[in-house]
């Protein structure tokens, strides 16, 4: 299973990284864009895409909905049950499909929405800050996911790598990671108001 959050409606570059070294012959594969209820748009796409060129068979997909790790408000708290339980007969599903096909090389594959060219990749404005409560103790270096805080110097943030996935703050002991929180409330209001209102996962066997 490859599962990866959907930023500007792709994958990020650095899940596509990641992706590439993961090589297969004909082994059926269950890909997962996870999106934060606003759309998935050609990240499934992608992610078939990629699968099919690394000798993998996507078996199935899905697009589920998790909370929006910017707009926090969008999405809170999903997953919920609801969601579990339609993630559970989905997984029951693609046993089921496994199962039933002996020969991988005739696996239906699911037709999943995007379009090729995929969407140009957004700028996306959001680049969390330390503030004067940093610690210094380096764990949002450690665990960024591409390298943009210095391990040296972790009040700074290389702007340029900074994929805005927000692990820093979510990981900061101090709470001293964060986003300009007047440019980040306006933000949330306009795009809570255009794509919050309930999305559903969408499944794909
Ligand atoms: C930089 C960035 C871009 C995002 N772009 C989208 C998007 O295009 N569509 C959407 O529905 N959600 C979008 N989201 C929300 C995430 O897809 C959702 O919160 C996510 O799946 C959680 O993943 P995480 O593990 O990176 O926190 C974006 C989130 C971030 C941080």
């Amino acid at each position: 299973m490859w599962a990866a959050p959907v930023y500007g409606g792709r994958i990020p570059a650095a899940a596509k990284e990641r992706f590439l070294q993961l090589k297969g012959t004909q082994t059926p594969a269950v890909l997962l864009a996870v999106f934060g209820n606003r759309d998935y748009d050609d990240a499934l796409l992608e992610m078939c895409d990629l699968a099919l060129a690394g000798g993998l068979v996507p078996a199935a997909c899905a697009a589920p909905v998790a909370e929006h790790s910017i707009m926090h408000s969008v999405a809170a708290g999903r997953p919920d049950a609801a969601d579990r339980e339609k993630l559970a007969a989905f997984a029951q599903d693609v046993w089921r499909k496994l199962e039933n096909e002996a020969d991988i090389s005739s696996l239906s594959l699911p037709s999943v929405k995007g379009r090729r060219p995929y969407m140009a990749y957004p700028n996306i404005p959001f680049k969390p800050a330390a503030s004067a409560a940093c610690i210094q103790c380096g764990k949002c270096a450690r665990e960024c996911p591409v390298n943009a805080i210095p391990e040296d110097a972790p009040e700074q943030t290389d702007k340029t790598r900074c994929i805005s996935c927000m692990r820093c703050i979510s990981v900061c002991p101090a709470g001293a990671r964060g986003l300009n929180k007047i440019a980040l409330a306006l933000a949330e209001k306009v795009f809570a108001f255009k794509h919050g209102a309930r999305k559903e996962p969408e499944f794909f066997i």
